[in-house]
């Protein structure tokens, strides 16, 4: 594994000049789709301060602000994605939900194909390829959509970040008795060390498949809910169940985790769970009776 952290050398004044002065960033824009989600939140202020122009789609009207410039599209239905494609030198693609992603990527990549976009950079998952679920799949046909784009591209693939287990496991302790399937293992890793790693990744040359990004350690599902449960002084009872069929085989398999070669976060769940989670308002403001 690769121990990966933040350079904060790159956001200093004249880090920042240089990489102008030689055209690397500079007045063309860099379009960021979806620059308003957890990830995306995340990467806009670092292309900013790294000298970028930066160029926000959203399918909702929003105000610049902050350096930062919205465009307003879908990248579902097509609408306005010419516009927020139009001058754009590189394009960061981080939309992505439970399903549709392939096709939102193919959209993207035929109206930037039309254009002079420079370096496609996209956000995927570990275990694409290998884990049997729609959204994997759907992250697998957007990965293909990018590389068979024609346009030079980098994709990293990325372990769960830790705010989706905390909302995973927030649901589940609303659960009397919390259902663990066994052999279930998870790497999380922390959404800024992935958009800092991006940011870097966006300002080098396409690099086509990147390695894999994971959090620094391998936790069992009942061991992040048990995290989460201490950090917010709870108390549930667990109970190990199976999870059936071929994505179950995958899951216990492994096939969702990069145990070698991977670039590693340096936040840990410990570390995210002390900042995000406070025991008395956690229990309060979700209403756990049951402590
Ligand atoms: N979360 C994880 O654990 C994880 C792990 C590995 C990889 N990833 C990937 O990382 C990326 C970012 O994840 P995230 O958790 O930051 O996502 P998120 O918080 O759910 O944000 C989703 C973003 O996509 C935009 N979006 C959704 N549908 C759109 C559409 N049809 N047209 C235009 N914009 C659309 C939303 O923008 P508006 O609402 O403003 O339109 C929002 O900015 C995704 O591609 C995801 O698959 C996530």
């Amino acid at each position: 594994m690769n121990a990966w952290t933040n350079n904060p050398a790159m956001y200093e004044p004249r880090a920042v000049e240089a990489r102008q002065a030689h055209g690397k960033v500079g007045a063309a824009p860099i379009l960021v789709t979806g620059g308003t989600g957890t990830l995306g939140r995340l990467g806009v202020p670092r292309l900013r301060d790294a000298g970028c122009t930066v160029r926000v789609l959203s399918r909702r009207s929003r105000a610049d602000g902050e350096g930062i410039a919205f465009v307003t599209g879908d990248l579902a239905t097509g609408e306005g994605i010419d516009a927020a494609v139009e001058g754009a030198a590189i394009i960061v693609h981080l939309v992505g939900g439970p399903k549709g992603d392939a096709e939102a990527t193919r959209n993207l990549v035929k109206a930037a194909s039309r254009t002079g976009v420079q370096h496609l950079v996209y956000i995927s998952v570990i275990g694409a390829d290998r884990v049997p679920l729609g959204y994997f799949k759907s992250k697998l046909g957007a990965e293909r959509a990018v590389a068979d784009s024609g346009l030079p591209w980098t994709t990293l693939r990325a372990a769960q970040f830790h705010d989706l287990v905390l909302t995973v496991v927030r649901k589940m302790a609303k659960l009397p008795v919390i259902p663990i399937p066994g052999g279930l293992r998870f790497q999380p890793v922390d959404a800024g060390d992935v958009a800092a790693r991006l940011v870097e990744l966006t300002l080098d040359k396409p690099a086509g498949m990147a390695p894999d990004m994971a959090g620094p350690k391998v936790y069992g599902l009942g061991d992040l809910a048990r995290g989460y449960l201490q950090a917010s002084g709870k108390h549930r009872m667990m109970m190990p169940v199976r999870m059936p069929g071929k994505a179950g085989r995958a899951y216990r398999a492994g096939e969702n985790l990069s145990l070698q070669g991977a670039d590693i976060g340096k936040r840990t769940w410990e570390e995210f769970l002390t900042e995000r989670v406070h025991a008395s308002s956690d229990s309060r403001s979700r209403g756990a009776s049951s402590n």
